[in-house]
């Protein structure tokens, strides 16, 4: 017979293997949602010749559903074989350039070779090759053709892009798609990165544009928010009411991160009041909880944007009516809607004079800048540098008090 408290800490053991809000999922059953972007990106690595872009904003799930391609792909057909495709993948960092990142590429691929050994009785023998080894010392896109050439059909994943430096690397990467393209090698090169555009990863090149299908992530829907709820809860054996599970998709904004920080915080609140399903109060409870183990960055910047605050001043409130003007307008927002939602926050009427000092000072350097103002044709339109943010803004809102 299992005991009352070992249960308890069984399921709590399940929490903490369900919802993880700082690390990529490598586990295709507890991957939610994607399904057309994982169609996308699926139909083009079969496309011989033509190669892929995965871009969005910040956190959204791009190196998840690396994750669970590298695991469709390597599949095989029957646990003894080979597998069909060769998957590499490799994360690039701010000291990589061109010639570093397919190095660690090739890097530890063997080739075999077959030597004939002369003696008293010559005999097949085999030889390892590393195939990084076998690369030249300066590294141009023909270099990485012939390297392609030698390997059959391989898929290389190259994540976090978007921190390679300058656009000399970016070019060298454009190129070697166009060559790999052009000759005919069997190799797909899937990058993956922060950015609106694939001309924010890899720059502006129309001749590459034909070879390459953009797959854009897009924050996750309600739909798919839910579908981490609830895949998450029904392995740790726990359930959810209805307000509360709103409750917390709403609060994520379409960030997987977010609805794993809450569920999980939520998940222990009710676990510690000794049920298993969650109710409005745990979530509540949970909100504390997950601002102070959001990540260390968003709460720096956040710390930043709203500290010196002296007594009267609006900095706080500001940047919490932008989130929400942020959210209500689909990412971009103009005075007059934060001055809406400042109002509902204050309760008081609110001229632009009034805060027009704050929005200006959230753009500069010395408050982050949290907030980028693009110079549309008319009004100013703005938007936040880092989206992760405006979830965090709404939560400290809630447990300020005031929404
Ligand atoms: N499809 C998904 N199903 C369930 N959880 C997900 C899914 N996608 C992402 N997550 C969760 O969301 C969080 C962020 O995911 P991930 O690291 O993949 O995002 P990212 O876009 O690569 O972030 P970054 O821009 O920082 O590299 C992680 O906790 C991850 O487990
Ligand atoms: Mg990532």
């Amino acid at each position: 017979m299992t005991s009352y408290s070992g249960d308890k800490l069984r399921i709590l053991a399940a929490i903490a293997e369900v919802f993880r809000p700082y690390t990529p999922i490598d586990d295709i059953d507890l991957f939610a949602g994607r399904v057309n972007e994982v169609a996308e990106v699926l139909g083009t690595v079969y496309e011989r010749g033509r190669h892929v872009v995965i871009h969005g904003d910040r956190g959204v799930g791009k190196t998840s559903l690396a994750n669970v391609m590298e695991r469709l792909l390597v599949r095989r057909a029957d646990g003894q074989e080979e597998a069909r495709v060769l998957v590499v993948k490799a994360a690039c960092d701010s000291t990589d350039n061109f010639a570093s990142v397919w190095r660690r590429v090739f890097n530890g691929i063997a080739l075999t070779r077959d030597i004939r050994r002369t003696g008293f009785r010559a005999e097949p023998a085999e030889e390892q090759l590393d195939l990084a080894e076998l690369l030249p010392e300066i590294l141009r896109p023909a270099d990485i053709v012939s390297a392609a050439r030698t390997l059959g059909r391989t898929v290389v994943i190259l994540d976090e892009f978007d921190r390679l430096q300058g656009s000399e690397t970016a070019r060298a990467f454009a190129d070697t798609l166009k060559a790999l393209s052009d000759a005919d090698a069997d190799m797909t090169v899937v990058i993956v990165g922060v950015g609106r555009s694939v001309t924010e990863l890899i720059g502006e090149h129309e001749s590459v544009e034909r070879c390459l299908k953009q797959v854009r992530i897009p924050r996750m829907s309600n739909a798919e928010a839910e579908a981490i709820i609830a895949t998450g809860l029904e392995r740790a054996g726990m359930a959810i009411n209805d307000d509360a599970k709103e409750r917390i998709i709403r609060l994520s904004q379409g960030f997987p991160h977010y609805t794993h920080l809450l569920a999980k915080n939520a998940a222990e609140k009710a676990l510690s009041s000794d049920r298993t399903e969650i109710e409005m109060a745990d979530v509540e409870g949970a909100i504390a909880v997950a601002l102070e183990q959001a990540a260390e960055s968003v709460k720096e910047t956040y710390r930043r944007a709203v500290t010196p605050q002296r007594r009267q001043s609006l900095f706080d409130n500001v940047l919490l009516a932008c989130a929400l003007a942020a959210e209500a307008g689909g990412g971009t927002f103009g005075s007059t809607d934060v001055r809406e939602a400042l109002e509902r926050i204050t309760g008081q009427r609110m001229e632009l004079t009034r805060f027009s000092y704050n929005l200006g000072k959230l753009c500069s350097v010395e408050r982050g800048p949290v907030l980028d103002r693009l110079d549309y044709p008319g009004r100013p339109r703005y938007r936040f540098r880092n989206p992760l943010l405006q979830p965090y803004i709404v939560l400290q809102g809630h447990s300020r008090g005031v929404i």
